[in-house]
């Protein structure tokens, strides 16, 4: 089967091209420079430029994959959750193609895709091009494949700027969401304390390089609901008790090493909370295996300590590549694939978005 996958839910307009599991173009242009002057994804905005951007993504990603768009067998795009503008653009462009091609068409839960982008195997690394009217395309995905041989019943730890949270994943398209962020989720904790330290937005890759240089033990921040016996996360306090630190002792983001100090501070109780709670969960439920995806699964010190422990525990760890851990198509792709394979009645031609589409 030969598939497009548009994915549009919040800042990055992406496209890709799936062939019986296999990965044949992923191109992604994303809009973080545009929303870091506003410092957050401007939802209006973010509409604006999927509009400009979504078509020659998606002739990119045709032409990468050489698949011209009458060879193609069925059409996927993100239903939800995410932003009501940004999911329309997507989601009725992919519904138009369906129509025209008279192709079968599927929309996909944005979420249940992140479960099975760690088991994307082989992904080229990256590559940014500049076109004439100056998109970025990131295209890197050519050729990843599905690795479902290998699928092994998991924990998954979603963690992104808008979402935390902790599934049980019993066998392929069957999971369970055991636990989620009660406030904010762990990339907005990233950019929020980065912000307080006048960091420009996502502050999460910069708290992450700037990390590696500083002492995670320099500064003492809590780790909020760590000894809960739930699966569920908070951040805001942690935040909070950041911003009361800074307050306290400003003159300290004057000197670089103090600075590298804090964000590995800030980094490692983010990371211990994240990490204990997942192989708790894991544990808990007598699975062996661990996965991650989501932007901040790109965190170095996240990826480190999740291995660690996994090692420790004998847990099996699969974490999303780092060009799948943003959002991106090829996972609405192989997840919107693997459900058309299964007997499934289609929806009308019609059917909506659903921002608000809460996974289970
Ligand atoms: O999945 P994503 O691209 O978008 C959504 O939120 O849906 O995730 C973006 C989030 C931002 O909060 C960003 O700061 C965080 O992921 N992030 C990181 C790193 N790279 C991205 N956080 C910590 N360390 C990183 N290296
Ligand atoms: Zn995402």
């Amino acid at each position: 089967m030969t598939l497009l996958a548009l994915e549009t839910s919040c800042d990055e307009t992406s496209a890709a091209v799936v062939r019986d599991g296999k990965v044949l173009a992923n191109t992604v242009s994303s809009q973080i420079q545009l929303h870091a002057e506003y410092g957050g994804v401007v939802p209006e905005l973010a509409a604006r430029e999927h509009l400009r951007n979504l078509i020659p993504v998606a002739q990119a990603a045709l032409a990468e994959a050489g698949v011209p768009a009458g060879q193609l067998d069925a059409v996927a795009a993100t239903q939800g959750p995410g932003l009501p503008n940004a999911l329309l653009v997507g989601f009725k462009a992919a519904q138009a193609v369906a129509f025209a091609l008279g192709k079968p068409f599927i929309g996909i839960n944005h979420h249940e895709a992140h479960l099975y982008s760690p088991w994307i195997s082989n992904v080229r690394p990256a590559s940014c091009r500049q076109n004439a009217s100056d998109l970025v395309l990131a295209a890197g995905t050519t050729f990843g494949f599905a690795d479902f041989a290998a699928f092994q019943p998991n924990i998954s730890l979603i963690v992104s700027g808008g979402h935390t949270m902790i599934v049980l994943v019993k066998s392929e398209l069957n999971h369970w969401v055991l636990g989620g962020t009660i406030d904010d989720a762990a990339g907005e904790c990233f950019d929020k304390t980065g912000k307080l330290m006048g960091l420009a937005y996502p502050a999460g890759p910069e708290i992450d390089r700037l990390a590696e240089q500083g002492n995670p033990a320099a500064f003492a921040f809590p780790r909020p609901l760590l000894h809960d016996s739930s699966d569920d996360f908070s951040f805001s306090g942690l935040k909070t008790s950041v911003r009361y630190f800074i307050r306290d002792h400003p003159e300290l983001l004057d000197d670089a090493q103090q600075t590298c100090d804090l964000c590995a501070s800030v980094q490692a109780a983010i990371v211990e909370v994240l990490v204990k709670k997942t192989i708790r969960a894991a544990r808990r439920n007598g699975v062996r295996c661990v996965t991650a995806s989501g932007g901040v699964t790109c965190n170095r010190g996240l990826r480190q300590e999740l291995a660690r422990a996994c090692e420790r525990e004998g847990f099996t760890l699969r974490l999303a590549d780092r060009v799948l851990c943003t959002d991106n198509a090829a996972m609405i792709g192989i997840l919107a694939e693997r459900k058309l394979l299964q007997p499934v009645t289609l929806p009308p031609l019609d059917e909506d978005i659903k921002p608000g589409w809460v996974l289970t």
